[in-house]
């Protein structure tokens, strides 16, 4: 059992980690973040947290390398400072991309990131939806990653959509969609997706799985150019899919994405906000779900020495605080 529970926001996504505090009934801690004209970043932790058992909420959003070094240079502050754990709460994870060697003379950046986060002084991550389940295995440290999937499936299901099709957009994420389908007493469809070296562009050379006359769901772990997404929307139309919908957990909507998307036939994108999505950003046929409510379940159970399998299934939802 842990001394008293803390929570410190960095600045990337105020929002969300003030609505975590929110549902733990906590405040943010105070803290002071100066950027210099030289680009240098100093922390200053506002208040004692000796022996307390500290949350830092820090997520991958631009000025990524900026958050970055915030993030670490906030953990060193509060190690500095005593703290008794420090758990990094990241709920997109940096480079999570770069999470393999598939040509010579590149950095695993994802694991550089790992590394950096334990130097700095955390004693554990929290994540959500790590681009390949493998990730995990990068932190020399208790690492927890959440799923969007019950918070996903959740609002499909309201919505009462008939004849489903589970949709994987590319052959390496049909696995975890199997988990969608299941949920959704659904069919799966998976679609193979080629991309050239660091193009951001993909191609779907084949759909793999019957689409015809059904309401296709893609679930995916991020969207960043909404590349994907729109060859995916053409394959699955010219197959014959009726309505088309995106489950995303990450909705980074990087360059043309939004209007793209708004002028798409893809019927909604529903992401979450484990990135922070500018006002300019926001459209009708972007539904926002909130993941604030399931990470604030995590650190509670973390914090009380529980297990936190549970979420998988809820999604925070049936133990609300
Ligand atoms: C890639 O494997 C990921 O799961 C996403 O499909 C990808 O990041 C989407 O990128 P974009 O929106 O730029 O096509």
């Amino acid at each position: 059992m842990y001394n008293e529970l803390k929570i410190f926001s960095g600045s990337s996504n105020p929002d969300l980690a003030d609505e975590i505090a929110k549902h733990l009934n906590a405040e943010l801690g105070k803290r002071n973040i100066i950027k210099f004209s030289n680009e240098n970043i100093k922390v200053k932790i506002e208040e004692s947290v000796r022996g307390k058992d500290v949350f830092v909420v820090q997520t991958s959003c631009p000025p990524v390398s900026d958050n970055i070094m915030e993030m670490l240079i906030m953990i060193h502050a509060l190690r500095g400072a005593s703290a008794d754990r420090i758990t990094a709460v990241l709920p997109y994870f940096p480079y999570v991309r770069s999470d393999k060697k598939d040509e010579p003379r590149i950095s695993i950046t994802a694991k550089l990131m790992a590394d950096l986060i334990k130097t700095a002084g955390a004693d554990r991550v929290l994540t959500m939806d790590l681009h390949a389940a493998q990730i995990q295995g990068f932190f020399d440290m208790p690492a927890d990653q959440l799923l969007a999937l019950p918070i996903l499936c959740n609002y499909f299901k309201k919505k009462n959509l008939q004849n489903i099709v589970v949709v994987a957009g590319d052959v390496g994420r049909a696995k975890l969609n199997i988990k969608y389908a299941e949920r959704l007493k659904a069919s799966l469809a998976i679609l193979e997706k080629r991309r050239d070296g660091d193009k951001e562009k993909a191609k779907i050379a084949n759909v793999i799985g019957n689409v015809k006359g059904k309401t296709a769901i893609m679930f995916d772990d991020e969207i960043l150019t909404g590349g994907s997404l729109m060859e995916l929307v053409k394959a699955l139309k010219r197959e014959g899919a009726l309505d088309i919908y995106a489950g995303i957990t990450h909705g980074i909507l990087s360059k043309r994405a939004v209007p793209n998307i708004a002028r798409s036939p893809l019927k909604e994108l529903v992401i979450t906000n484990t990135v922070p999505l500018p006002k300019e950003k926001q459209i009708d046929k972007i539904k926002v779900l909130s993941v604030a409510k399931l990470f604030a379940k995590a650190i509670e159970n973390i914090h009380l020495g529980r297990p936190i399998s549970t979420l998988f299934q809820t999604g925070g939802e049936e133990e609300c605080l």
